[in-house]
């Protein structure tokens, strides 16, 4: 497992991650989220040994990276921010480079490249050079990079960044299917991700941890957490009727009328209640339904943006 112990890293004297500690077990898919510059890749960095901590320490497995930096990369695979380097090389190339670093040869190099290269769809660039590549490619290349020698631990930073819809999905499920038996740290910027990736979210805001829970749980934090919503075949003067529900705390009219949006009183259940009223009043119903919470609200409400 991985064991993170009051990690700081100060750059002068701006203090970018300030004394973090979790530890993250296999199984476990983990998703950092935090606004541009809390210290996520900072973070990643100093987990994987690319960048020693001002203090505190990494074990991974119950080795210190520090101590023994080879041992332990062996068993990790990075994807860092941007781009991969050596951008003359061929991704063929660059992958068969990186296998070799890695200790790969002979037939296990040629397994798991096809391996890789299937995983991330790689086949139509092979042979294109690396900074002719698009920003998605870039990418997929840079996560094959990180699979190849098929390590027990995935560090991903934004792995989805620039990947078109369908991409994004694949990589999400090739992460799941992965997390099974490995640790998954990814960071995104995109919320609906760590619901549909992650089995843990940790929230951090400049440096420190702000949430770790699951993805439900960081919804059930939201303000439209059981918020009922409705939404009429023609408008309705409901909002009067609606605002005396018991439970109800506001009343939000869209559409002049024609949708609602009704939240609840800390763990008050409205469902019930709301559906009565609509049936007794014979008014037409197009879609009712109960919403989850929302990531975006609750992300606002815990980094004070
Ligand atoms: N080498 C460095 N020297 C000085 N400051 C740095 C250095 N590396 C990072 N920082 C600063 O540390 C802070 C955290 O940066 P980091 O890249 O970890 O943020 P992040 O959470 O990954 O942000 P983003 O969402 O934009 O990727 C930022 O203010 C950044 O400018
Ligand atoms: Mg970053």
């Amino acid at each position: 497992m991985i064991e993170v112990q009051h990690l700081t890293q100060r750059f002068g004297d701006f203090t970018a991650v300030d004394d973090l500690s979790f530890d993250v077990r296999p199984g476990e898919v983990l998703g950092f989220l935090g606004p541009n510059g809390a210290g996520k890749s900072t973070t990643m960095k100093m987990i994987t040994g690319f960048l020693p901590p001002t203090s505190g320490r990494v074990r991974i497995f119950g080795e210190d990276i520090a101590r023994q930096p080879v041992a332990v990369k062996q068993r990790l695979g990075y994807l860092p921010e941007g781009a991969p380097a050596w951008g003359e090389m061929t991704v063929l190339g660059f992958l068969r480079f990186i296998g070799a670093v890695r200790g790969l040869s002979g037939n296990a190099l040629s397994q798991r490249l096809q391996q890789v290269v299937a995983q991330t769809e790689l086949q139509e660039v092979l042979r294109q050079p690396v900074h002719t590549l698009s920003k998605g490619f870039r990418r997929r290349t840079g996560l094959a990079q990180a699979l190849l020698h098929d390590p027990d631990i995935l560090i991903l930073d934004e792995p989805t960044d620039g990947l078109d819809p369908n991409q994004k999905q694949q990589v999400r499920d090739l992460i799941s299917n992965l997390a099974e038996d490995k640790i998954v740290i990814i960071s995104t910027h995109i919320l609906e991700e760590v619901s549909a990736v992650c089995s843990r979210a940790m929230i951090i805001a400049r440096g420190r941890k702000v949430a770790d829970c699951t993805p439900a749980e960081l919804e059930a934090k939201s303000r439209y957490h059981q918020a009922v919503a409705v939404r009429f075949q023609q408008p309705v003067q409901a909002a009067a009727v609606f605002a005396a529900l018991p439970g109800v705390t506001e009343v939000d009219e869209m559409e002049n009328g024609r949708s609602y949006l009704l939240l609840p009183q800390p763990g008050a259940r409205l469902y019930h209640d709301v559906s009565e009223v609509i049936d007794r009043h014979g008014w037409q119903v197009d879609t009712l339904h109960i919403e989850r919470g929302r990531l975006d609200d609750v992300f606002r409400q815990l980094t004070g943006i």
